[in-house]
Parts: C-alpha cells; structure tokens; sequence
C-alpha cells in the first residue's frame, strides 16, 4: 500500500532500497492517469450535483487537490468496497479563493481558476512559480480568459480574476493559443462550457486527457466539439449536471512499465490501457528491437535487445515529455549513440548527473542529452529532483546489477500508485525503508534551494 503521507518531510526519510538484474516477469495493472484525475476533480466545480469518478489512483497529488477543493466547501465520500471510487459534492462551494500556501504545494490546481470564475465570477489563487522542471508560466490562461472578457489583476503573488457584466457571464470568443498548452486548454474549456456564445480554441493541446475532461464534460450537459483536434469548440450552456464518469488509464505510468520492462530485458503485459495514447512510445521501443504485442486494452512487451533510437519529446501525439526522463535510462545500456532533445521543459534533464554516477555516458549540450550506450550500469545511491526523473532513476537501478538506494520518493509518490508493489508483483527486488542518508542530501539540496526558493516552488 503505497504511503500517502500527509507530510512530504515523512517522503523525504524514505527510500527504494533496490537490488537489480532480477527480470520482470507477468501482468500489471495500470491505474487512471494522474493528470486526468487531477482535472476532472477541477470541472466538478462547474456544477451542484454529484460527480462520481471511478478508477481514480490514490497519489499525494490526487490527496493534495482534494485538500485544496475541501478549503473551499467541497464535499467528498469514499467508498470502502472501492477505493478508487470518489464522490464529489461542490453544492456548498462557497468562494473562489483556493488557500494560497495549498495552491503553492500543488501548480496544477491553477486550473480550477476556469470553473472557479465561470461558476462563481470571481477566483483568486495564488501565482503558481516554477518547479524543479521549468518556469512554468501561465500567460496563455491568463489572455485566454481575458479574451473571454475577465479582467485579471496579478498581485503579491496571487492572479485574481473577476467578469465584471451585469451577467456575471464570460464571453465565448476565438482564442488562438501561441503554444498547445494542456493546462491553458483545459482552464480555457472550463471556462467555456458556462460562458455566454461560442468559443473556439485553436491550436489547442490534443492530449488524451484532454479528451477525457470533454467527454465528461459532454456527459455534465456540456456541448464540446473537437477534443483531441487542435481546433475545439465550446458552446456555452445555462447549467451542468453531475454524471459518473472512469479515469482513462495512465498513459505515462504504463510507458514506464513498459521501458522498465524493456530496460531489464524482460516480458511483461500492462493491461489496462488504451493502445492508441501510447502510440510514440511503442514505435521507438519497436525501433529499438523490443517485440510489442497489441490487443484491445492490453500490450504485452518482450524484449531481447535494446539498440539505439534517437528521440525528441513533442506535444502529443508526438513522443510525450513525461516519458523522456524513463527512455533516457534506456537508452544509456543500448548498443550504440543515441540523441534525446527535450523541447517542452527547459529544466527536465536533471537525471543526466545521476545516470553518469552509475556508469552512464552521456554528454549534455542544453536539452539535448547525447549518450554512449555502456554495457551496465552500477548501483548507486541517489536522490531524485522530480516525479519523472526519479522514476528514471529506479529503472536505471533495476538494470544495475548489485544494490541501489533511491530517494525522492516525495516526488516518486505523486505520480506512481503502488509503484514498489506493482514491481514487486513482477519479480523485481524492491523494498521501501527509512534511511537517513539523503536526510543530509535533502538538508543541502533545501540550502541550495533556499537560494532560489523565490523562483521554484513544488511542482
Ligand atoms: C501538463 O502540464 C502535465 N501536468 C505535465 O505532466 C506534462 O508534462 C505537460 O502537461 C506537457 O504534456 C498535468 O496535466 C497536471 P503545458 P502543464 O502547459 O499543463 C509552456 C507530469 O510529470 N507554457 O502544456 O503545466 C510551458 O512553459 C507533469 O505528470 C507557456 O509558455 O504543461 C511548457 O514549456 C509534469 N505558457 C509548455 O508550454 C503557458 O501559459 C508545456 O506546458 C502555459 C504553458
């Protein structure tokens, strides 16, 4: 059972202690996708009625928008024969103003400022920093709900956001975003679906869960064309119901497993999933020699040789962010030179240094990461600085073959459900335990960071 703890200090005391080489053999089972989840719990704002979300995966970050949605009178059951089932009650939502110390802790609760203002005509939350991948601006929702006729007032450190008409009613209009943002096309939709008009959002991001927060949307009253496309339409309605609706499965955890899978020549099935969002991933992995194997909701992976493949992360449907840091690792035991450019974060490479104190090779020139594949990798013990790079970093372990101990579980817990125990299930040697160690690594890394604390803030 995985450790939702309610403090991150507690994260900061554990580690995987892991032992390598062991090939994984079997099933695992997918969870619904984090970043699907963590919205869909935003566009339960938009209405009085109950939401009732299955399949939802039980990480601090799911914990953490909960806690900020709670500040503002949400209402939330659990239900103990299932307990990825969630009911979500907003009927006593009682102002827009998220608690600024709990928005801080969590950047992706900046998106409820759509619902939040189109519901309420006002919202206030605090100016979300940058974390340990990257500035993180969020210029394209601010002028998007400003074209929906907002006014938005940034100050000491907090974005407000008010509709000033008699209406109290946004505008719908044409925005044309500069960059496919997810998070500025999922604030925009929201707020959308409650203004006054048509909206039309063009170059919009087309990721699955994008497509997932329409499609509940759709099933709440909302009248959403052309998500996936990067041209959506929003026609605005008087009022949205509650509805159930499943989280889609977790595209970027089952890539995960899949190149842990293949990292440590093995065969496994990640079932389930929705082949068509994994797209990117499976063609590089099939470049690179894997064998791949696809059904209706399951793929079945087998690996005997990993040579190497050149990528360059891209927008969807092209090769996703979140899964570079993990086909890193990869590619540093392949036969031959690979290139990886990382093109959407310009501070997503943090797991270069650590793979190059295992025995990895790899000179990095920026975002682009150019790697010498090595026979094997060395255990080690090392600490993670973001959810992604230390999922890289296990999988960099799992090759290895004598022992690891990896920290930044604080990170690793956001996005994994059960990430050990689903190992585990599989063959892998993997063990969760209190260590010191990286006490004094997070004790630097905080004195460090107390230099910059101003600019990054927890992702
Ligand atoms: C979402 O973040 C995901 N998070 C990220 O997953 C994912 O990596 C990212 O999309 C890209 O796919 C959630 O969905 C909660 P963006 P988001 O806005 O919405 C620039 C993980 O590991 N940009 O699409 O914040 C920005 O600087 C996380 O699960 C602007 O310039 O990503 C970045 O370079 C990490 N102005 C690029 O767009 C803006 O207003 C992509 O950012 C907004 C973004």
């Amino acid at each position: 059972m995985i450790c939702v703890s309610k403090n991150k200090s507690n994260l900061k005391l554990q580690n995987l202690k892991i032992n390598g080489q062991s090939p994984l053999r079997g099933n695992v089972k997918i969870s619904g996708a984090k970043n699907s989840a963590l919205v869909l719990l935003a566009a339960s704002l938009l209405t009085e009625e109950e939401i009732t979300l299955t399949n939802m995966p039980k990480l601090s970050d799911i914990e953490m928008m909960k806690n900020i949605l709670k500040s503002v009178g949400v209402k939330f059951s659990e239900n103990i024969h299932d307990k990825n089932k969630l009911i979500i009650n907003s009927k006593d939502l009682r102002n827009g103003a998220l608690p600024f110390n709990l928005v801080n802790e969590l950047r992706a609760s900046f998106f409820c400022i759509g619902p939040l203002l189109t519901k309420l005509g006002k919202a206030s939350l605090a100016f979300p920093g940058g974390c340990n991948i990257g500035e993180r601006p969020i210029n394209e929702h601010i002028k998007g709900l400003e074209k929906l006729g907002a006014s938005i007032i940034k100050k000491n450190g907090s974005v407000t956001a008010e509709i000033n008409n008699k209406k109290k009613k946004l505008i719908g209009t044409t925005i044309k975003l500069e960059c496919p943002s997810v998070g500025a096309t999922e604030t925009l939709i929201m707020a959308a679906t409650l203004a006054e008009g048509k909206t039309i959002i063009k170059n919009a991001a087309r990721e699955p869960e994008i497509q997932d927060l329409c499609e509940m949307l759709n099933k709440m009253g909302g009248k959403i064309n052309g998500a996936g496309n990067s041209t959506v339409i929003i026609q605005g309605v008087e009022y949205l119901n509650g509805c159930h609706h499943k989280v889609i499965p977790d595209r970027i955890e089952a890539g995960t497993f899949l190149i842990a899978a293949a990292a440590t020549l093995s065969s496994i099935t990640v079932k389930p999933v929705i082949p068509e969002h994994l797209k990117s991933l499976l063609k590089k992995l099939e470049e690179s020699g894997s064998n791949i194997n696809v059904k209706k909701d399951s793929i079945t992976i087998r690996t005997e040789v990993i040579n190497a493949v050149n990528i360059e992360t891209s927008p969807y449907p092209g090769f996703p962010t979140d899964l570079q840091a993990p086909f890193t690792a990869l590619m540093t035991i392949a036969k031959g030179n690979s290139k990886i450019s990382e093109t959407i974060f310009e501070n997503r490479m943090s797991h270069i240094k650590k793979l190059n104190q295992m025995g990895a090779s790899i000179t990095l020139n920026e975002n682009t990461a150019f790697i010498k594949g090595v026979e094997k990798l060395s255990g080690s013990n090392l600490k993670g600085s973001d959810l992604r790079s230390t999922a890289a970093i296990v999988i960099a372990a799992l090759t290895a073959n004598d022992e690891s101990f990896v920290g930044g579980l604080e990170h690793l817990d956001r996005g994994y459900e059960n990430f050990e125990l689903k190992l585990n299930l599989l063959g892998a040697n993997v063990t969760r335990e209190y260590n010191s160690f990286f006490l004094n690594e997070t004790k630097e890394s905080n004195e460090s960071e107390i230099k910059t604390l101003d600019k990054f803030q927890a992702a």
